[in-house]
């Protein structure tokens, strides 16, 4: 190479199964790439996350997230009959909650007619049979924007741990079918399962954000919920370290013998070691969820004309698949519902 010489070898150096195998052939055509495909992805792998809003009628941008809307109740309840016409099988509601009802104490977290509560009722009169998921942590309802009560500077666990059962507890009683306990506390799962097996929400799941990272694609979230501005220092104290991976077997083991149903990493793509490594080692129901800041890189890249957004949405979404989860909990649901469903 480089010399103007050509090499002496008459035969080719082909692999030694060439041309008997010929990866190409089942690449040539769309039926045989069809037919030969590993992974499928599918609305049933899909998990709808939305935004609730006070008022009536209401669908407001979020502008750090294009195509994302915070709706109001009834606007929610639309969308969730939406979601189930397109076999979308479940939907996860966050409360934008007005900064007015932010305190110290969190009590609109265990408000039975909070935002989110409401929701679940409207949903669950309207179309019974999609599931709704929750999201039990203080930070929609805490002044200082964090998962837990701050007493003295600290994040305080135990404290905590009896305010999410309360959550909990109101949710169930509002028909929530999978509680998501995203706070990151310790010996939460645990408490949460006997609290809902003690008042007979035997069928209310829990689907643990067991393997939470301190991230910064959370970003766009944060606004999307009002807590960006509340927030005073970071989650590090209770959420994961990005160069850990033992320490998530470690918490996905623990949540499952507290009584964790299903199992979650977050964030997705940057975690999809993490991933594989769970389904492989646990084999339980596990799901990713490709965070706000993952959508809005596509979504911002894909708006400049840098990248095939409706590709890359694709793409990424299958890569959770290929890695072993059973589903994803993405902002573009319906968008590939619509593709999926043709
Ligand atoms: C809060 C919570 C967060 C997300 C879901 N629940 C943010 C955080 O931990 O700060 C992030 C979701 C996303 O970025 O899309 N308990």
């Amino acid at each position: 190479i480089g010399t103007g010489t050509k090499p002496e070898t008459k035969m080719p150096v082909y692999p030694a199964s060439f041309p008997a195998a010929r990866p190409r052939r089942l690449r040539a055509t769309a039926a045989l790439r069809n037919l030969t495909r590993e992974n499928e992805l599918s609305v049933n792998d899909l998990i709808w996350p939305v935004f609730v809003r006070d008022g009536e009628g209401v669908e407001e941008p979020v502008m750090s997230m294009p195509g994302v809307l915070r709706r109001s109740v009834d606007k929610v309840v639309e969308a969730a009959v939406e979601a189930h016409n397109l076999g979308i099988p479940a939907i996860c509601l966050f409360p934008y909650t007005d900064p007015s009802l932010k305190t110290e104490e969190c009590a609109e977290a265990w408000n039975p007619d909070n935002l989110c509560n409401r929701a679940i009722r409207g949903i669950k009169k309207a179309v019974p049979e999609l599931a709704v998921m929750t999201d039990v942590a203080l930070d929609p309802y805490n002044i200082n924007g964090h998962d837990g009560f701050v007493i003295e500077g600290e994040i305080r666990n135990d404290e905590t741990v009896e305010a999410l059962v309360k959550m909990t507890l109101a949710q169930a009683e509002a028909g929530a079918d999978i509680i998501g306990p995203s706070d990151m506390m310790d010996g939460r799962v645990g408490a949460m399962r006997n609290a809902l097996e003690q008042k007979g929400f035997r069928n209310v799941s829990i689907l643990s954000y067991s393997a939470k990272y301190a991230s910064g694609f959370y970003g766009p979230f944060r606004d999307a919920v009002g807590a960006s501005g509340a927030l005073k220092g970071d989650k590090k104290t209770y959420q994961m370290d990005a160069g850990n991976s033992n320490e998530a077997m470690r918490m996905i083991a623990r949540d499952l013998d507290e009584g964790a149903d299903m199992v979650m990493i977050k964030p997705g793509l940057a975690y999809l070691d993490i991933c594989h490594r769970v389904k492989t080692e646990f084999g339980v129901p596990t799901f990713a969820y490709q965070v706000s800041g993952e959508y809005a890189m596509i979504q911002a890249a894909a708006q400049n004309g840098w990248i095939n957004g409706e590709q890359v949405m694709l793409e990424s979404l299958m890569a959770f698949r290929r890695a072993g989860c059973d589903g994803v909990l993405t902002y573009f649901a319906p968008d590939v519902a619509r593709i999926l469903n043709g």
